[in-house]
C-alpha cells in the first residue's frame, strides 16, 4: 500500500453488505454528539442501504433531527426525474424519516438548462455556509461520512477518468458537461478535495460486474476511484463476487 493510502478493504458476504454499511452509518452518527453531516451517493449500489435505514432496528437509532444529508453527485435532471440521485434517496428513506430542512439536494431545477456550472456554484455556496468557512480545515472535516460507488470505467461520484477537475484543489463542486457512462446527461459533482474532507469515506462494491474495475483500482491504476480517499479513514466494503480471485493471496 502506497504511503498516504489509508484504504482498508473489508470483504463481506453479499447478503451482509448493506447491513455492514448501515452499521458504519450508525457508528459515525454515534461518534458525533452534535450536528452530523452525511454525503450520500447515487447509482444502484446504495439503494438497499437506504431502504434499511428506514426500517428497524436502524431507523429508531438515528437521531434524525441532528443528521444532515447531502449528495456527492447529481445528474442534471429535475428533482422529480427518476434519474435524480437525491430523488432516489428521498424515495428510499429520507422522505419517510428526515426533516425536510435536513435534506440538502443539488439544485438542478433553478439552473439554466444548459449549465450545470450554475448548480455547482449554488451547491458550493450551500456547503460553505453549512460548514461556516470558505476553506476546508483538516481538523474539522466537512462530512462525518461520505458514501461512494465505483463505475465500470473507474469513475466515482461524477468524476470521470481524464476530467480536468480531478486535480482541482480549490473548488468544492464542479459541473461536468458530459458523462462517460449512462445516463448521458450532464452532471454536478463534488471534487476529490471536498469529498476527502470527511471522517470516513465508505465505498460499497458488489457483484461480479465490479471485479474488473476493482482489480485495476487495487493494482494502483490512476483512476478517479483510486484517488478518492478521506483525509482520515477510507473503507471499501466488497462482496465476494466483486473481489479479485488473487485478493490477499
Ligand atoms: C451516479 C453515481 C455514480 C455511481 C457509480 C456506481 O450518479 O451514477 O453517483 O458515481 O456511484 O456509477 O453506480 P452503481 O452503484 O449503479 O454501480
Amino acid at each position: 500500500m502506497a504511503e498516504g493510502d489509508h484504504r482498508r478493504i473489508i470483504p463481506v458476504d453479499p447478503a451482509a453488505l448493506a447491513k455492514a454499511a448501515a452499521e458504519r452509518v450508525l457508528a459515525r452518527i454515534a461518534a458525533n454528539g452534535g450536528r452530523v453531516a452525511i454525503c450520500l451517493t447515487g447509482g444502484s449500489s446504495p439503494k438497499q442501504l437506504y431502504q434499511l435505514l428506514a426500517t428497524e432496528p436502524y431507523r429508531s437509532q438515528i437521531p434524525w433531527d441532528r443528521v444532515h444529508w447531502f449528495i456527492g453527485d447529481e445528474r442534471f435532471v429535475p428533482a422529480g426525474d427518476p434519474l435524480n440521485n437525491m430523488g432516489m434517496a428521498r424515495q428510499a428513506f429520507l422522505d419517510q424519516c428526515a426533516p425536510a430542512s435536513n435534506v440538502h439536494p443539488i439544485p438542478t431545477d433553478t439552473a439554466s438548462p444548459e449549465d450545470p456550472d450554475k448548480s455547482a456554484e449554488l451547491y458550493e455556496h450551500a456547503l460553505k455556509s453549512f460548514y461556516g468557512a470558505d476553506e476546508l480545515d483538516p481538523a474539522h472535516p466537512l462530512f462525518d461520512l461520505v458514501l461512494m460507488g465505483v463505475g465500470p470505467d473507474g469513475h466515482t461520484a461524477s468524476l470521470f477518468p481524464g476530467y480536468p477537475a480531478l486535480d482541482d484543489i480549490h473548488r468544492w463542486v464542479v459541473g461536468v458537461p458530459k458523462a462517460n457512462v449512462e445516463p448521458f446527461v450532464p452532471r454536478i459533482t463534488l471534487t476529490l478535495h471536498a469529498l476527502a474532507s470527511c471522517r470516513e469515506m465508505l465505498f460499497q462494491i458488489s457483484g461480479s460486474g465490479k471485479r474488473a474495475i476493482l482489480t485495476r483500482v487495487l493494482a494502483g491504476e490512476n483512476l478517479p476511484a483510486s484517488r478518492a480517499q478521506s483525509i482520515n479513514e477510507t473503507i471499501w466494503l466488497v462482496d465476494q463476487a466483486a473481489l479479485p480471485e488473487n485478493f490477499g493471496g
